[in-house]
């Protein structure tokens, strides 16, 4: 019996077919991870949150709390090779826990529909936006005039719904067309072409005359400004912008094969995620400053300045289109990411056909959207907790359920999984395994909670 066990789950076959290759894989979650979190949600957040401080914290969570996270969650997902519901309870019942660890899983797939029913209204404001780079709306604009654009855009709530529409659908066609076909074709080359595209909007913002103000904005941490609530909102988009706590590498995780380096794949995925929203920020902030906009202005603030910067460069109409379609590309693989969890639960689960349950879980979120759609416009002024409806979804996703299923998930990797298992998935017991383990037993689940309460006020301020 112990025996079977143990090659039944080395050789465990997924349902959902494999990745052609290690590389596919990295790209794939590469492409998760790189979205409208690193360029339309890490900008305004760190603007929201004073810069420099919550840049530290950002960058001290993605090391000490993603990596570990991450790694618990490719190999969780790859041992069980289901879905993460299924694959959560299977591992429980397997390590001799139990298998109500799946309700991790359902946690996960309940937070990817409710973030892709605003991710994809977002992402529909950069399709709206290739529309109007093509146009040429931007060339010579004045600040005023390009939030005037924006400001108009929002507040037509009939067209962002249009465009919402647009991009579910777009994210139910890949989807329901399964991993292999759908996915890889789609992250090949828009990684290395947003880069390139970041970087010469770098040069452009290097030459805005105001480029040490970005830099000192963000870069020179001011701790009085950093709030707990600030510090919950660094790791929160931590967990967004990698992609983690939700169960999308998770179920990336069950396609890998089991030759794949985990730690490499890891600090590859980290590093191009980190680098791009850094860049984001580099290309962002100085153009702020430079015409006298606010940092903190809040989810418009990619729109109301890289438009500025396409409109003062030669051939500007051209690399803001190029931009907003490489955008809504990354926003795209990022969906697909959003919607695996609950798709691939619905095909295992209820014995539906791929491309119906995508479309059925597709509809769901689409009509979820429409609380953030109406967010900017008839019901802006609806606001309560945290602000528009919208505030409320992001807040509860991003700081309440991924740092959430992020503990859980960890502590089930480094807790609960027996050290064969996890280190058989890790490649063997050496110094990273040790300090998987480390970070993964005790850091991050430990910083996670402490973080959480701080912020909600659970925990007495030890200062005063
Ligand atoms: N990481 C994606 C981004 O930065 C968003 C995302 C979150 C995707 C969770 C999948 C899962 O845009």
């Amino acid at each position: 019996m112990l025996n079977e066990q143990a090659t039944g789950k080395a050789s465990r076959a997924s349902l959902h077919g494999h990745w052609s290759s290690h590389m596919a894989f990295i790209l794939a979650v590469t492409g998760s991870a790189v979205g409208l979190g690193n360029i339309w949600k890490f900008p305004y957040i760190a603007g929201q949150n004073g810069g420099g401080a919550f840049v530290l914290v950002y960058l001290i969570c993605v090391v000490l709390i993603g990596m570990p996270v991450m790694m618990s969650e490719i190999l969780i997902g790859r041992r069980g090779r289901r879905n993460p519901i299924a694959t959560m309870a299977l591992l429980g019942a397997e390590e001799g826990s139990t298998r109500h660890w799946r309700l991790v899983g359902l946690v996960g797939v309940l937070a990817g529909i409710l973030i892709l029913s605003y991710y994809s209204v977002i992402a529909g404001w950069t399709l709206a936006y290739v529309y109007k780079s093509i146009t040429g709306v931007f060339a010579g604009a004045t600040a005023a005039e390009v939030s005037a654009q924006f400001g108009g855009f929002v507040g037509d709530w009939r067209l962002v719904a249009v465009c919402h529409t647009l991009f579910m659908g777009l994210t139910i066609f890949v989807v329901a067309r399964g991993v292999e076909r759908g996915l890889e074709q789609a992250v090949k080359f828009m990684v290395p072409a947003l880069l390139l595209l970041m970087l010469t909007l770098l040069g452009y913002s290097m030459n805005s005359g105001h480029f040490g103000e970005g830099l000192a904005f963000m870069f020179t941490p001011d701790f009085d400004k950093l709030t707990w609530d600030s510090v919950l909102a660094a790791m929160g988009q931590a967990f967004f912008s990698l992609s983690i706590g939700m169960g999308a590498i998770m179920a990336y995780g069950a396609y890998l094969p089991q030759e794949t380096s985990i730690t490499g794949a890891t600090a590859a995925v980290v590093t191009a995620d980190t680098v791009i929203a850094i860049l984001a920020g580099l290309v962002i902030f100085p153009l702020v400053f430079a015409n006298g906009l606010d940092p903190a202005e809040g989810p418009g603030l990619v729109f109301d300045t890289l438009p500025l910067a396409f409109g003062q460069m030669t051939g500007g109409a051209v690399f803001a289109t190029l931009f907003f379609v490489l955008l809504s590309f990354a926003a795209w693989t990022s969906a697909i990411g959003l919607m695996e969890p609950a798709v691939a639960w619905m095909v295992e689960h209820f014995g539906r056909a791929r491309a119906q349950a995508a479309v059925l879980v597709g509809i769901l979120i689409w009509a979820l959207g429409f609380a953030t759609v109406l967010s900017f416009n008839v019901l802006a002024d609806l606001t309560f907790y945290k602000g528009t409806i919208f505030a409320n979804i992001d807040y509860l996703t991003s700081n309440f359920m991924l740092p959430l299923g992020a503990v859980f998930m960890t502590v089930f990797a480094a807790w609960v999984m027996c050290r064969n298992s996890t280190a058989e998935e890790l490649g063997g017991a050496g110094t990273l395994y040790k300090l998987w383990r480390l970070l993964a037993r005790f850091v991050a689940p430990l910083a996670i909670l402490f973080i959480f309460l701080k912020a909600v006020g659970l925990l007495p301020d030890f200062s005063s």
